[in-house]
């Protein structure tokens, strides 16, 4: 009797310290940032298929389409509810010259997209195309000005084209070029990357540039995006923040780019489908250093802005891999497989959790290039398995962020180790959201989501995942990695346990 209830002892305890290891502790007595709707944008660039083909196919066009626009695109991306759009680019920006995008087509001059692949770029699908496709799928557009090659006037003359409704040269022109009424865009960027691809400048020379082209880039409401930092170039920030001292109502924001590479090299990044374990590991190895990249630089912003008006936009992130065999290595194409639903799903928490300073965060990119939630094969379309987890994400969009703390185990591969679970939450209409993502591959994780205090009736769970890691969607074939309902207890006492299953992103609701 004795050994029964020593044995029972020792199964409770070690059951309570097994639970005890992932707990993920809900604040919600504490009051978080609303967690910007923009933080699910997306970016697309005139690079390989993402435009043409991807998004445009022209009305003439067997695949169908609505004025030119791919139907199943459309439609795919409305059921997203995309809430941001970047655009013309990426490095394209810079060498974009917006005149040679309006007018009669069979008027517009080409140009060679010098960056991606020295494609002829016929510039069909020009400014009017790009805003009334965002029209079209209920998006807010973000417009990206070329400093690198444009001038200030360019930049001033866009602005007036687009969002004015004053009596003027450029007003005149736009409804010639058939639209009468400006469109609304908030979301002004200032270069891309001009540390760069943008211009090759140093920090206190690009600084200066901003805030000349800034003093020119004006409208109500308007959002103007200064070019920040790549990955963990520390300097760039302190020397830019340096530079807007005594003019920081010129910006509004600062942008950070971070691309995860599996291997970290940018010689072989790696495979998008052809990998194993370590790949895997690294990955995620890889894509979790945002969150001190977005730590550290909020720290050198801070000190230069301490009432935190200026904001954080992650505007470029996601997977880069090798581009597939047999495809123009300009033209960025990957596959998408179940880790790239984990590293979105991680990413995503990561920006949710810093609501209160990252405004706006643009996945790279769309349609056909790198982490892309959608790929074409000319009338084909596949959602990826980065679509579903958005799709499954999007219950945060505008959603006030749960504060949270997270206690779990580690995921080690060959001696290093990294958290095995990452989580947020949030309240909307009573309801509370929690995505959890396993990056073990090897194993579920049972996690306690603790709420003291506070009860739910109900529970229900949404999940993508796949048998194995490396599982992806192809064009043809049964999806392999998708959304399904995900089956959870019933929460008691301030508490629902979930049994996260290995490498899988996880939506939990309580009611
Ligand atoms: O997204 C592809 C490229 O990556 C963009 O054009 C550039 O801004 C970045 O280097």
């Amino acid at each position: 009797m004795k050994t029964y209830f020593l044995t029972l002892f020792f199964s409770v305890m070690a059951f309570t310290w097994m639970n005890a290891q992932n707990t993920l502790y809900l604040h919600l007595e504490e009051e978080g940032a609303k967690i910007n709707k923009e933080i699910y944008g997306h970016f697309s660039e005139h690079l390989g298929k993402c435009i043409y083909e991807g998004i445009y196919v022209g009305e003439d066009s067997n695949i169908p389409n609505i004025d030119g626009y791919r139907t199943d695109v459309v439609e795919a991306l409305k059921e997203l509810k995309v809430p941001v759009l970047r655009w013309p680019g990426g490095c394209f920006a810079d060498t974009y010259h917006w005149k040679d995008g309006i007018g009669p087509k069979e008027d517009r001059p080409s140009i060679v997209n010098v960056h991606w692949g020295g494609v002829t770029e016929d510039n069909s699908f020009g400014t009017h195309e790009f805003l009334n496709f965002c029209e079209l799928i209920g998006t807010e557009p973000y417009l990206s000005i070329n400093v690198g090659s444009g001038t200030v006037r360019e930049a001033a003359e866009w602005v007036e084209y687009v969002t004015s409704s004053n009596e003027s040269p450029m007003t005149e022109l736009r409804k010639k070029n058939g639209r009468e009424d400006p469109w609304d865009v908030k979301f002004w960027g200032i270069g891309n990357e001009t540390w760069g691809c943008g211009g090759d400048m140093r920090p206190e020379y690009y600084a200066d540039v901003y805030r000349h082209f800034a003093g020119y880039v004006r409208g109500r409401g308007f959002q103007r995006i200064a070019v920040g930092p790549s990955g963990s170039d520390y300097n760039w920030t302190e020397k830019l923040m340096q530079g807007f001292s005594g003019k920081n109502h010129l910006v509004q924001g600062i942008s950070l780019h971070h691309y995860t590479l599996p291997t970290g090299n940018w010689g072989a990044k790696g495979s998008s489908t052809d990998f194993g374990e370590e790949m895997w590991f690294k990955t995620l190895h890889n894509t979790l250093v945002i969150e001190e990249f977005i730590r550290r630089h909020l720290e050198i912003m801070d000190k230069y802005d301490p009432h935190k008006r200026v904001k954080l936009l992650v505007d470029e992130w996601g997977t880069w891999y090798d581009p597939l065999p047999e495809t123009n290595p300009g033209f960025l194409q990957q596959q998408n497989s179940m880790r790239d639903a984990v590293v979105a799903g991680t990413n995503l928490n990561i920006f949710n959790n810093h609501a209160d300073r990252i405004s706006m965060a643009n996945i790279a990119q769309i349609v056909n290039v790198l982490q892309s939630v959608i790929m074409t094969n000319e009338e084909q379309m596949v959602l990826t398995p980065t679509y579903y987890v958005f799709k499954m994400y999007n219950v945060h969009q505008d959603a006030q962020l749960i504060p949270t703390s997270l206690a779990c185990e580690n995921y080690t591969f060959e001696g290093e180790s990294i958290p095995a679970v990452n989580a947020s939450a949030s309240v909307k209409d009573g309801v509370v959201s929690i995505t959890l993502c396993n990056l073990n591959p090897n194993k579920a994780v049972s996690v306690d989501c603790n709420f003291p205090g506070s009860e739910f009736k109900s529970a229900e769970g949404k999940i993508v995942t796949s048998e194995k890691m490396n599982d992806y969607n192809d064009f043809g074939q049964e999806e392999k990695v998708t959304m399904s309902d995900f089956k959870v207890k019933k929460p008691t006492n301030g508490n629902l346990n979930v049994e996260i299953p290995a490498h899988s992103v996880v939506l939990v609701q309580l009611k």
